[in-house]
């Protein structure tokens, strides 16, 4: 792995997309590299929370690899988006929590990386679009899909029609972030952010993740018994065991086990 870089610190993995010559865009071999990042984070039982960003201080991702994929004809490229599709998809349904920390550019597939995530925190030189109508394509990383659903379907529509890019703070108005931070106070905080997730129980943020992801999908019934399932199951857990033994005898500083 060269194109995306991977640090642990503690309980938190940082996955650095590193391809900062074309902005971090997402080449196939990117993609093969944050694949394999993922799935490292995905089996260490040791790691609670992951951030994702990138490299250098003006791209988070710039989008997918456009020289790449200038030639493609129609298999070649059905084959690129889906395997884009296969690593966001195993982004969003990885059993720990992702923030994005988008400091800058997240364009196209960089804003597709970033809604794959479960929380976006900004740097105020951040930037996010959807320009592919521009380039003669439909959003390829899931973003017709995602936007649609992270934000007013109206606007989704308008953000990809009119190719228009939007600064941080009209992110932060729409909802597309949660917070923006000065450009040097970016890493600091979705640092703290992962931190103080990692202090929880991760087996209860995997499985609260996986309540809220999958009962998006669900009726409302539907979704309420998806949640009886993952709260039912924390009890299997020594965690929470552990959990509340510690409210009951008023210990503060809990080390969870993830077990
Ligand atoms: N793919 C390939 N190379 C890219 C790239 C991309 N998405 N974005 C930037 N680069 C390359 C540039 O070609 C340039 O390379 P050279 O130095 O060899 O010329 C280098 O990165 C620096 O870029 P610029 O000189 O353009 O930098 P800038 O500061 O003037 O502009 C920018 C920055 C506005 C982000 C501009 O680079 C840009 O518009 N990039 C393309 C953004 C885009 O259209 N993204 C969507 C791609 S399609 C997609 O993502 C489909 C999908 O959903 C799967």
């Amino acid at each position: 792995m060269n194109k995306v870089l991977l640090e642990k610190d503690g309980n938190v993995a940082i996955i650095t997309i590193n391809n900062p010559k074309a902005l971090n865009a997402l080449s196939t071999e990117v993609l093969e590299d944050l694949d394999a990042a993922v799935n490292d984070v995905k089996n260490d039982d040791d790691i609670y929370a992951v951030i994702v960003t990138g490299a250098g201080d003006k791209s988070f991702v710039a989008g997918a690899d456009i020289a790449e994929m200038k030639d493609k004809n129609v298999e070649e490229a059905a084959k690129y988006g889906a395997f884009g599709n296969k690593v966001f998809r195993e982004i969003e349904t990885l059993n720990k929590p992702v923030i994005a920390a988008v400091n800058g550019f997240a364009l196209g597939g960089g804003n597709e990386l970033a809604m794959s995530c479960d929380i976006r925190l900004a740097a105020d030189n951040a930037v996010f679009g959807q320009p592919e109508v521009g380039l003669g394509i439909t959003p390829g990383f899931g973003g017709t899909q995602r936007l649609a659903r992270l934000i007013p379907v109206g606007l989704a529509k308008e953000i990809i029609y009119t190719a228009r890019n939007i600064k941080a703070p009209k992110a932060l108005e729409i909802g597309l972030v949660n917070a923006v931070y000065p450009h040097e106070e970016l890493m600091p905080a979705a640092l703290k952010m992962a931190k103080g997730i990692a202090k929880n129980a991760p087996k209860a943020v995997a499985a609260s993740k996986k309540a809220i992801n999958d009962g998006l999908n669900e009726t409302i019934d539907e979704g309420i018994q998806t949640e009886v399932e993952q709260f039912s199951g924390c009890f299997a857990t020594e965690d929470q065991k552990y959990g509340m033994d510690c409210f009951l005898n008023k210990v503060k500083d809990k080390q969870f086990k993830n077990k």
